[in-house]
């Protein structure tokens, strides 16, 4: 059965991005075609300024969210970071194959290093290292495939060329992981800037909608929207970002393609209207099973518990066989220490 990992980063409220590029195909697709896992990953919000209680906040909110999209813990495993210590102990050593250019590289280190620099603020070399995390990620769990939107891509294909490498290196060990994205949605675009992600991290903001957000705030925020000038409804990306980010959510929430939907529309406003309406459906079952969950933060606590211990299962063997395949002294357990010290 293939194996799926895919991980939200606990750094902001949950976006629609976050939710048409990523989660609602987990819970619709992921969980009953594979064997999936999916996790909060708390350590990666370290790599930028954080505040400790509001990143345990998050936290506990996304995983309730993954929760309440639709992932089933019967189906597929959910669980913490940093609740399972083998993916900084891989790591590490994944950080001994990848070199510094490759990770200066990345585009994301790119743009949010150069972000922190304007703020006059330090870049942690945890920004620089994070993608070597994340390939530890996806790579102690042997996942085949990774779910993930437009933005990730290239941390995946990293994560390729880390996997052959170790294995050309040192011995098969990493199953070789490919990257898969949605149909549509895979790049969910600021509401107020389109030509930017909707980002979680980045600010609040008019142009980003929130998994929580009361339906009058969602529909506030899409009749708002930036649109581009002109009248007509089309679909072109490049010349249209405004208008076809408004496509491409009313495809992705209610069905049919954007180049079909523009043909429907006369108006920027009738379009904006179905839209509104549409992303306020999606979100309704979402919201109703968050506030459900919410009241028994138990059952979400006793998830992430199980789930921990079912990953910690998963990863132990192939991070263990990745230090001995690299060249680290397999520690020796204490029933045999003596045997041990003898045969020295
Ligand atoms: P992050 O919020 O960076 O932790 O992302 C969690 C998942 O959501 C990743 O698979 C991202 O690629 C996806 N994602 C985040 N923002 C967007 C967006 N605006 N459009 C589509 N997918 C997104
Ligand atoms: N870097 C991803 C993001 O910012 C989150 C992430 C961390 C992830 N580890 C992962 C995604 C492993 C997929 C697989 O969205």
């Amino acid at each position: 059965m293939t194996r799926v990992f895919s991980g939200v980063k606990p750094t902001g409220h949950l976006t629609l991005g976050n939710y048409l590029g990523a989660m609602r195909r987990w819970a619709s697709v992921d969980q009953y075609e594979a064997d999936a896992l999916f996790c909060v990953v708390d350590l990666h919000a370290l790599t930028v300024d954080h505040d400790p209680a509001r990143v345990r906040r998050l936290s506990r909110q996304a995983a309730t969210l993954l929760l309440a999209s639709g992932l089933d813990p019967e189906l597929c495993t959910l669980f913490v970071q940093s609740h399972v210590d083998e993916h900084a102990r891989l790591s590490y050593v994944l950080e001994c194959v990848a070199t510094d250019g490759e990770m200066r590289r990345m585009i994301q280190y790119k743009e949010k290093a150069a972000r922190e620099q304007r703020r006059g603020g330090s870049v942690r070399l945890s920004l620089l290292t994070y993608p070597v995390l994340m390939a530890a990620d996806i790579l102690a769990y042997g996942a085949d495939e990774v779910p993930v939107g437009d933005d990730q891509v290239q941390h995946v294909e990293l994560t390729r060329d880390l996997a052959v490498r170790f294995n050309q290196r040192y011995g098969h060990t990493f199953v070789v992981p490919r990257a898969t994205r949605p149909g549509v949605a895979s790049r969910v675009m600021n509401l107020q800037d389109p030509t930017s992600k909707m980002g979680k991290s980045d600010d609040v903001g008019p142009g980003i909608v929130y998994l929580l957000d009361e339906p009058d705030v969602v529909r506030k925020k899409v009749m708002r929207a930036v649109t581009d000038s002109g009248r007509e409804v089309v679909y072109d990306r490049e010349a249209r970002p405004g208008l076809a980010n408004l496509l491409e959510i009313l495809a992705a929430c209610a069905g049919g393609s954007p180049e079909e939907l523009s043909g429907a529309y006369a108006s920027y406003g009738a379009l904006k209207k179905d839209t509104a309406e549409a992303v306020v459906e999606v979100l309704r079952p979402v919201q109703e099973r968050h506030k459900e969950l919410c009241a028994d933060p138990g059952f979400v606590e006793g998830v992430l518990r199980d789930g921990a211990e079912r990953a910690r299962g998963m990863a132990r063997p192939t991070v263990d066989a990745a230090y001995r395949a690299i060249g680290l002294l397999p520690a020796v357990p204490a029933a045999d220490a003596g045997g041990a010290v003898l045969r020295v």
